[in-house]
């Protein structure tokens, strides 16, 4: 009877049991984290005085051996010694002898297990925030070239007012910023150590659970063993943020799906972020961002699965907890991979203006304009819509956009028009009229990249 807790068993764990209760295959990548905190749990064990100062540094010693040869790929892990935290324990054992024994004393799986993902989580989540930065910036960057560019603006995906490209990229450079203050703010809840919570009841040793928490970088203990060990909402805090992030990545995605159609025609992706079809030779598929869209569902799915392995667990540890891992990982990684695609994509696409231009010349997307014209002469807005509905309708059964109508054709709906309709009409001038704050007019635009700039700064 080999396995570290073997004792209490007269028989061995069947083998299908065996297989599907462990979670070596996955846990591994916590192996780093497990070392992290056990060299800081058996420092405090010595500075507390249960294992003497000459065994703490053999113990340490041998886990960073342990270490390195988990590195150079020298050390197999079993599914026999179930998890991460077992193998690392038996490759002690077997690297420093009995001895390697003691690093288990006052402690549990169940608060070395929350300790792992804590500080897992934590290191990922400070690399996503830069990740995020990143991709802010690249928008940023991007919408500096394009304050005078100017395409539809769409609702309902019909087109509705022209406006500037930098505005309608810098919408989600505001997303991303939120985004980005959520994962900052979930911090603050994975900042929390569990270890020294036991199995759930704390323990018997004199440990000091302060001196773990600052050798490991956190900024509080937990101040309940049982909730130390139960808690898993600070994974779900992280996969919401993530989910609410990647459904704004999945948003833009689906614009650089439709904007590089050859119905749209307003970007085209860099060759590097495309790929071609076996079939069709003249296809160019913009695969990542369809894949970035498609991403989103595993991203909500890790989050619903751990919420509901969670919902109807009495305290304190249970075996379901074992399953919040690999979703975790997975959103981490999906995340990670998602911006790093992102930002690059972004910064190489090829922006077509003029398309763009062409697009917002041939449409009544200045209709709101001439409504906005006639209420500055005196007409009320409900009026106003209703006249120029009629001339709208007049456009399209006559061929010709508004500005293509000469005076006396605009005379025949209302008196109010004067040859300085015109003025209006032009969709440089249609943006430039919006100044009102956060409008898009190419001034307003301006104050919101300084604005932006400063954020990012900040
Ligand atoms: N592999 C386990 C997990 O991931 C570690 C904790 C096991 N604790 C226990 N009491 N069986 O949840």
């Amino acid at each position: 009877m080999s396995k570290l807790w073997g004792g209490r068993f007269t028989k061995d764990t069947n083998k299908l049991v065996e297989q599907e209760t462990a979670s070596i295959s996955f846990d591994q990548k916590l192996a780093n984290e497990d070392i992290q905190g056990s060299i800081a749990h058996v420092k405090m064990l010595s500075t507390t005085g249960t294992v003497s100062e000459e065994e703490a540094l053999t113990i340490i010693d041998g886990l960073k051996s342990v270490q390195k040869k988990l590195e150079q790929g020298a050390l197999t892990y079993s599914i026999e010694h179930e998890d991460i935290h077992m193998n690392i324990e038996k490759f002690l054992i077997d690297e420093i002898g009995p001895l390697g024994g003691k690093l288990h004393t006052g402690r549990s799986r169940n608060d070395q297990v929350a300790t792992d993902m804590h500080l897992y989580l934590k290191k990922h989540t400070e690399e996503i925030i830069e990740l995020v930065h990143a991709t802010q910036s690249a928008i940023l960057k991007i919408s500096s070239d394009h304050v005078d560019t100017i395409l539809p603006g769409y609702t309902h995906l019909q087109r509705a007012q022209p406006i500037s490209f930098a505005h309608h990229l810098l919408a989600y450079f505001w997303m991303l910023q939120r985004d980005k203050e959520r994962f900052i703010d979930s911090l603050k809840r994975t900042s929390g150590s569990p270890l020294g919570a036991g199995a759930l009841a704390g323990t018997t040793f004199p440990i000091n659970r302060h001196q773990v928490a600052d050798e490991l970088g956190f900024d509080y203990v937990y101040p309940n063993s049982m909730d130390a060990v139960s808690d898993r909402d600070f994974i779900l805090e992280f996969m919401s943020a993530a989910s609410i992030m990647m459904m704004h990545i999945s948003r833009l995605s689906e614009e650089l799906v439709i904007w590089s159609s050859q119905e749209f025609q307003f970007i085209e992706l860099d060759d590097s972020f495309c790929t071609g079809s076996s079939i069709m030779p003249q296809k160019k598929n913009p695969d990542v961002p369809e894949l970035l869209r498609a991403k989103t569902g595993r991203v909500y799915g890790n989050l619903i699965g751990l919420l509901t392995v969670l919902k109807g667990l009495p305290l304190a540890y249970n075996k379901d907890m074992q399953e919040d891992k690999e979703g975790m990982f997975d959103t981490v990684e999906t995340l990670e991979a998602s911006l790093m695609m992102l930002a690059p994509m972004i910064e190489t696409m090829n922006v077509k203006k003029e398309n763009m231009k062409q697009a917002v010349s041939e449409d009544y997307s200045n209709a709101t304009d001439i409504a906005d014209y006639l209420v500055t002469k005196g007409v009320p807005f409900r009026q106003s819509h209703e006249i120029i509905g009629k001339i709208v309708l007049y456009g399209i059964d006559n061929g010709k956009y508004l500005l293509d109508l000469s005076i006396e054709e605009y005379k025949k709906f209302s008196d109010f028009f004067e040859e300085d309709i015109y003025d209006v009409l032009a969709p440089e001038q249609v943006v430039a009229n919006r100044r009102s704050y956060g409008g898009t007019s190419q001034d307003q635009v301006r104050e919101q990249l300084k604005l932006a700039k400063k954020t990012l700064s900040s």
